[in-house]
């Protein structure tokens, strides 16, 4: 599928949700979808609202690094509004909404690498990024960045390859972009709106972790941890057994599997 098939009318046209996607501002190119869906919120955009980009020129990732989105990859923020108490859960959405539509949409089965990685074969083919802000004890507004390495020619990025992989490269084909957001943005609306009726999302989400009971590294700000991943808390941390026996909750980092 060509770069024309992804465009706001394609998007949102019949697309079923009662909010995610209703509006969506589309750019062939882009710095970031982040600072675009931040302006939007902080303006006051209807939530739901998503700002798309054909490719992204300074795409930002977890942790302060950048992120490669060249053309053929999905690059979207998804503006919302959520309960305080759903920030967190945030992360599951997402990674669940991946995860499902990569099965829906291609075929193919993925795992969620802690918080919010999506690997295939053991390699990311997604990353997210969400940002919020607080109005005193409240979230004022939340933007959940999703990017997909989709029709992207690994070889053409030595920088990735070694721990990267695509959607073109597992299945030998391009996929439909537009299918894939599309189910992306039904996807997420569904699990978000699931939140408040009980635990089922963290449970799946847990449930999909492949981080779960490795031996594991976890750099998380000037601290890098070592030991079993043990479990995660339903607020998304990372319970982290140390080989002294004592028990580290951990709420943000970056994991390395070590078997
Ligand atoms: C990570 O794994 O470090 C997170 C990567 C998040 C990338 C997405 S692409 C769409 C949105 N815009 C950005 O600049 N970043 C996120």
């Amino acid at each position: 599928m060509g770069e024309s098939s992804l465009s706001s009318a394609a998007i949102t046209d019949n697309l079923g949700t009662r909010f995610i996607g209703q509006r969506v501002i589309y750019y062939p190119k882009l710095e970031s979808t982040m600072d675009v869906a931040k302006r939007q919120a902080q303006k006051g955009a209807r939530e739901g609202t998503v700002i798309i980009a054909g490719e992204q020129t300074a795409g930002r990732g977890r942790m302060k690094r950048g992120w490669l989105s060249p053309r053929g990859s999905i690059a979207l923020s998804i503006i919302l509004y959520p309960e305080m108490s759903y920030l967190s859960s945030l992360i599951m959405v997402a990674s669940l909404g991946v995860v499902h539509c990569l099965e829906k949409v291609v075929g193919l089965k993925s795992q969620i690498k802690w918080p919010n990685d999506v690997l295939i074969n053991g390699k990311k083919v997604c990353g997210i990024l969400i940002e919020s802000e607080l109005k005193g004890n409240r979230a004022d507004y939340a933007t959940v960045g999703i990017g997909i390495n989709v029709n992207i020619k690994l070889s053409d990025f030595p920088e990735i390859l070694p721990t990267a992989t695509s959607l073109s490269h597992e299945l030998g084909r391009d996929v439909s972009r537009l299918d894939m957001v599309r189910c992306l943005l039904a996807e997420i609306e569904r699990l978000y709106l699931a939140l408040p009726s009980g635990d089922a999302v963290y449970q799946e989400w847990r449930d999909n972790l492949v981080t779960l009971g490795k031996k594991v590294q976890v750099r998380s700000k000037e601290t890098t941890y070592e030991g079993i991943a043990e479990s995660v808390a339903s607020d998304g941390s990372l319970l982290l057994r140390q080989s002294d026996g004592s028990l580290t909750k951990i709420v943000a980092g970056d994991v390395t599997l070590q078997n």
